[in-house]
């Protein structure tokens, strides 16, 4: 995580014999680049986080001209970024290449000539064309450091299962060793969850209640109002198991759930999280009658309009089974969470865009005032007399909803939440994305995946992609919150978080 109050002056663009950093986008064509990428680095460049005189080269398939890539750039700049900075844009025209080529060793050691010093690889690519990538990369010298150190960047998916992650992994570690390999997910950017990390580990009393001899459960909600966006092609093969709770919710839970490391560094840090995934109990065959809920948004709602069914959505086949909605529930057999239910929940046409982590804290051992336990809405919500809720969205704030005296005559009680919203409603001056970047570039791995992460995360969903392979998911009214669980999901009283306002 890096320290962004740094000035730019000290960011480690050089390998120390002069050479300028590189950046290398294979993909430089495509949407990832003109949307996020190139933005995010133009963003970074005209704060001065990045050197002017960084060199871009962009690699791709289509027959262009450096000049043609610069018209892209630039089109994403003015569409997605803050427009062009006409301070630093003739740098960055001077310093720019467009190379053509395809993923062939043969075709990409052209870049050999270009690439001198320190250099990052980003692959801006269709996820299924990662492993051919790195390899050619590899092939002919790239991951090479003797010249300057060479960092890889993919960004998730990695993998589609089990299998193909694995496969994936044996073509990246062909060539790139791990600390070189730097897996983006975008979550592990944004302020709040490193916040979760300050708040979690810097904070004592914290500490004391983050134990299942205080909290009774968790859940972890990435709910959305949004539907496909056009993106159909990659979303009706992927689900929403895929897309969120293998990688992002379990990321999430990682850090919640995991041990406090003492001392921080990436390393330690990531040896934390997968220590607490290989300490999530296995899915049986027979929970995922139980524990987990697939579902598909019908006809409704969402987003205040009138919505199509899934199945109705543009080049979505009307057979299609692919989970909309997905939630998992598991334990975790370790001394700090035995006996705790995490539930994980994520899907799209939801009635809110609401992400958060929740842990309900138990009831005190006796009830000396009346209204301890109503819910926190009034309403149908869950029975809780106190939740510690740190949310990424709508707002990113961290909330203990307690328990305190109405003013008055008389011990009535009311719910007050404490919220850090305010104090935070500035946010932070980079995006995660460019936060992102920025620990590329300054070697800082803590917010990336490592390889055994995401191995331990797929070794999970596995059983339970494997069992919805088949069957049909469950139809949910677009703007509703998803198929209800099974009964028993939830012990007697609770039930998910409430999701719309
Ligand atoms: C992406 C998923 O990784 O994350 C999308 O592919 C999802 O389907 C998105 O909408 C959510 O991210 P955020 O930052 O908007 O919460």
């Amino acid at each position: 995580m890096t320290n962004t109050s740094m000035p730019a002056s000290d960011v480690s663009v050089t390998s120390g014999q002069g050479e300028p950093l590189t950046v290398v986008i294979v993909g430089a064509s495509g949407d990832l680049t003109r949307r996020l990428l190139f933005p995010a680095l133009h963003r970074l460049i005209s704060l001065g986080r990045l050197p002017r005189s960084l060199h871009i080269v962009g690699y791709a398939i289509e027959k262009w001209s450096t000049a043609d890539l610069l018209a892209h750039l630039r089109d994403g700049v003015d569409q997605f970024g803050d427009g062009v900075d006409n301070l630093v844009w003739p740098e960055i025209t001077a310093n720019t290449t467009y190379v053509q080529g395809d993923l062939s060793a043969e075709s990409i050691k052209a870049l050999c000539a270009l690439v001198h010093g320190p250099a990052v690889f980003y692959l801006a690519l269709p996820p299924n064309l990662f492993g051919q990538a790195a390899s050619a990369l590899g092939e002919v010298g790239l991951a090479n450091e003797d010249a300057g150190w060479r960092r890889l960047v993919i960004e998730k998916p990695f993998g589609t299962s089990l299998e193909t992650a694995e496969q994936l992994q044996a073509d990246l570690q062909a060539h790139w060793r791990e600390n070189q390999l730097y897996r983006i997910d975008h979550f592990l950017g944004k302020e709040s969850v490193q916040n979760l990390l300050v708040f979690r580990l810097a904070n004592r009393f914290v500490e004391a209640v983050w134990n299942n001899a205080n909290i009774v459960q968790v859940q972890i909600t990435a709910a959305e109002t949004i539907g496909l966006e056009g993106r159909w092609r990659y979303y009706d093969k992927a689900g929403a198991l895929r897309d969120m709770v293998q990688n992002h919710l379990m990321q999430l839970f990682a850090i919640c759930a995991m041990e406090p490391p003492s001392v921080w560094d990436s390393e330690v840090l990531r040896e934390h999280k997968v220590e607490v995934l290989r300490c999530v109990r296995p899915f049986e065959d027979t929970d995922i009658t139980t524990r987990t809920v697939r579902g598909q948004y019908g006809a409704g709602q969402g987003n205040g309009n009138g919505s199509v069914a899934y199945r109705a959505e543009e080049n979505i086949d009307a057979t299609s089974n692919t989970e909309t909605y997905a939630a998992v529930q598991f334990f975790v057999d370790n001394w700090r969470w035995q006996g705790v239910p995490f539930s994980i929940r994520s899907g799209k046409r939801m009635s809110g865009a609401l992400t958060e982590i929740a842990l309900e804290l138990r009831d005190p051992p006796t009830r000396l005032f009346d209204s301890i336990g109503v819910p926190v809405d009034g309403s149908e919500g869950p029975r809780s007399s106190n939740w510690i809720v740190l949310r990424l969205r709508p707002d990113e704030s961290i909330e203990i909803d307690a328990v305190a005296k109405k003013a008055g005559l008389g011990m009535t009680t009311e719910r007050s939440v404490l919220s850090t919203t305010d104090a935070n409603s500035g946010g932070s001056e980079y995006t995660a994305y460019e936060q992102l970047v920025i620990d590329v570039v300054e070697g800082d791995g803590s917010m990336f995946i490592r390889n055994d992460e995401a191995m331990e995360s797929w070794r999970l969903m596995q059983p339970v992609l494997n069992a919805w392979s088949s069957g049909t998911p469950a139809l949910y009214p677009s703007g509703t919150d998803g198929p209800a669980p099974p009964p028993g999901f939830f012990s007697e009283g609770r039930s998910w978080r409430p999701v719309g306002a």
